[in-house]
């Protein structure tokens, strides 16, 4: 019930604040397709909603985002610019330096697609963690939300964030209600791989990060139904620049490191590290190094906290 009054005082603000054509970035997470529902709601076909293929989504992914808006009757735009993220983010290997390319690459995605719908309005789903984290009031800046700190000051169009208020649990309770399809998804960050890739951002260093976080997401889903272990909040792998000696059949190696990492927590704001069993630790190794043979020969797990960690390693 009360999760109902929000989304409809969440319509009718939106309603009253967007009265020319409007524009949103749907990504198929939590956030925006939340943004973009509610919108949709508000504004009907005012609403331009736009997915960007940056070549940084985890596997399958597009398609599966193309069918859910789909299914709920909502006309999705797909916009593949891989292309243009990856030479952008050729030779970056600073964490900082790449949500910026990558915020700012969005953006000037969207200027072209603003360009042709004429939107005046920019809807964005950023939630309370994104701006709190991003440096919000007297704090630190700990991560540049892609959907914050990205954001050139020239965007040119007037911004709308229906979430801004809300933490991630919130969203959930108002996906739910909506019956959007993907509010049992975990969490996945704006910029995408590319932060779960550390140091370089190549095609083929993202293929193999998209390839381990399949393995960890299908393997810790399908033991957590069969009860082995607890589903946890988020999991998933990145890669590491680190090279270590191993050995294929008589073949030395010396190939990149995967790390999984699966915690558990309420918001994203603080999280614990979930104590996966070491069984399905082994068969979650074994599976990336027999994919990935060539590329990674080690598998780590990470068992930090956050604080002091943060969920994603950059
Ligand atoms: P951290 O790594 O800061 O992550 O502990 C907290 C939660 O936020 C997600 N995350 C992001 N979400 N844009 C987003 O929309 C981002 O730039 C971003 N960076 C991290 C992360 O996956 C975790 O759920």
């Amino acid at each position: 019930m009360q999760t109902q009054i929000l989304v409809d005082e969440a319509i009718e603000a939106l309603n009253s604040q967007i009265d020319d054509t409007a524009i949103i970035a749907c990504s198929g997470g939590i956030d925006s397709s939340v943004a973009a529902v509610l919108a949709h709601k508000a504004v009907g076909s005012l609403l331009h909603c736009v997915y960007v293929d940056t070549g940084l989504m985890r596997k399958g992914e597009s398609k599966e985002v193309s069918e859910m808006f789909s299914e709920m009757g909502i006309e999705l735009k797909v916009v593949n610019a891989s292309e243009r993220f990856f030479q952008n983010l050729e030779g970056v290997t600073d964490p900082e330096a790449k949500r910026k390319v990558i915020g700012e690459q969005f953006i000037r995605v969207f200027e072209e697609e603003q360009g042709e719908c004429g939107a005046k309005y920019l809807v964005q789903g950023t939630i309370a963690p994104d701006w709190i984290e991003s440096g919000g009031g007297e704090r630190d800046v700990i991560k540049s939300h892609h959907n914050v700190g990205g954001l050139p000051d020239d965007v040119g169009m007037t911004i709308v964030e229906p979430l801004r208020e809300f933490y991630k649990d919130e969203v959930r309770e108002m996906a739910r209600e909506l019956g959007i399809q993907s509010s049992e998804r975990q969490p996945f960050p704006g910029p995408g791989l590319a932060v779960r890739v550390l140091g370089e951002v190549t095609p083929e260093r993202v293929e193999s990060c998209r390839e381990a976080c399949h393995i960890v997401e299908t393997r810790i889903r399908e033991a957590a139904s069969l009860g082995r272990c607890d589903l946890p909040w988020q999991y998933f792998a990145a890669l590491l620049p680190v090279r270590s000696v191993g050995v294929h059949g008589d073949v030395r190696v010396h190939g990149e490191t995967i790390v999984v990492r699966a915690v558990t927590s309420l918001d994203g704001m603080s999280a614990r590290y979930s104590p996966i069993s070491h069984e399905i630790l082994a068969e979650i190794s074994t599976e990336i190094t027999n994919s990935l043979k060539g590329q990674v020969n080690r598998v780590v797990y990470d068992i930090t906290h956050k604080p002091p960690g943060t969920i994603e390693w950059e």
